[in-house]
């Protein structure tokens, strides 16, 4: 059972090299700066008086580094991370495992908790609050509740949606931390620290090519260095210059906006079936045939953060400026 909960399986070569390129400490992490200036004062603080950092919660849109940044808080407390997510506790029985297996101090990370049910939930609360857990032992009318203390520990949780976690849970993280986008300057560091762990050499004017075109992400630019790296490796002797970055990523269907061919049928979409909108989350779904929750946590806050997408009471609407993108002339109204 704890093998399919806790990490610790046989993983694919790219994510091992994945957990090459992460940066190991506060130090090394680039952008965020807020929240790591922050964190930096709860884990000195935290270390002097020699308790747990109290529980932290971290939320904003996929691959902007909360499962990084949770190795990071662990690594920088000296004590073991332990990684679960939300959708592989299915049961309390299942969370009880996890949590009597911890170490003093320890930091337990639950990816997507806002997937956790309400019945593992309950087992939660309590051994947030008190570091214990409330056991109900027995059926019928001899059942009752044992207390059972629990080591204490951190409880890092990261979600792609604060608002979809229940207000009992949310108000016990004493952390709350929103991930922002990166800037295209943070991505170049990224890009440009990330090849150099790949020793790979690469322009700048390369490396600030990819940032722009990663969608404020660093898990999109890294992912972009490496296919660009394979370009290089196979048709530029190995040179990442700006000439085969542009190529690549002209091939890998990445636009100017880093937009890719899901952002373009997604805009077109609305544009092609629905006037531009205003339309429905689930009926533009329908028609693209994509997941609501991917378009609503993968595509959309970057189509709204950079104004090409509006989201309005009475649904989606594409912008004057994605018009002009794609270059549509726009109906009139
Ligand atoms: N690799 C991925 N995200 C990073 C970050 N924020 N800082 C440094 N390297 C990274």
């Amino acid at each position: 059972m704890e093998d399919r909960m806790l990490s610790g399986e046989a993983v694919p070569e790219e994510v091992v090299d994945e957990t090459n390129v992460r940066p190991q400490t506060l130090e090394d992490y680039i952008g965020q700066e807020q929240v790591k200036d922050n964190l930096k004062v709860f884990i000195e603080a935290a270390k002097q008086r020699q308790e747990p950092l109290d529980h932290v919660l971290l939320y904003g849109p996929p691959g902007l580094g909360k499962t990084t940044l949770s190795m990071i808080i662990a690594n920088e407390l000296n004590v073991n991370l332990r990684t679960t997510s939300g959708p592989a506790i299915e049961r309390p029985g299942d969370l009880a495992a996890v949590l009597t297996a911890l170490e003093p101090g320890d930091v337990l990370f639950i990816d997507e908790i806002h997937r956790l049910n309400r019945n593992v939930e309950e087992v939660l609360y309590p051994a947030m609050e008190d570091f214990c857990l409330d056991i109900v032992v027995g059926k019928g009318e001899t059942s009752h509740s044992v207390r059972l203390d629990l080591p204490p520990f951190t409880l890092v949780g990261a979600t792609t949606r604060a608002g979809y976690l229940s207000p009992p849970l949310r108000d016990r993280f004493g952390v709350v931390s929103r991930l922002n986008y990166y800037t295209h300057d943070e991505l170049a560091v990224i890009v440009n620290r990330t090849a150099g762990v790949l020793e790979a050499a690469i322009e700048d004017v390369a490396s600030e090519e990819i940032a722009r075109r990663s969608r404020g992400t660093p898990r999109i630019a890294n992912r972009l260095l490496r296919r660009v790296r394979d370009f290089a490796q196979v048709s530029n002797n190995g040179e990442i210059d700006h000439a085969i970055t542009k190529e690549s990523l002209t091939r890998l269907q990445v636009d100017d906006w880093g937009l890719d061919g899901v952002d373009h049928q997604l805009l077109r979409g609305i544009i092609d079936h629905f006037q531009g909108g205003p339309v429905g989350l689930d009926t533009i779904a329908a028609a693209i045939g994509e997941e609501r929750h991917t378009i609503e946590d993968v595509y959309e806050p970057y189509l709204m953060q950079i104004g090409f997408l509006q989201r309005t009471p009475r649904g989606r609407m594409v912008t004057n400026k994605a018009y002009q993108h794609l270059e549509v002339p726009k109906p009139d109204a």
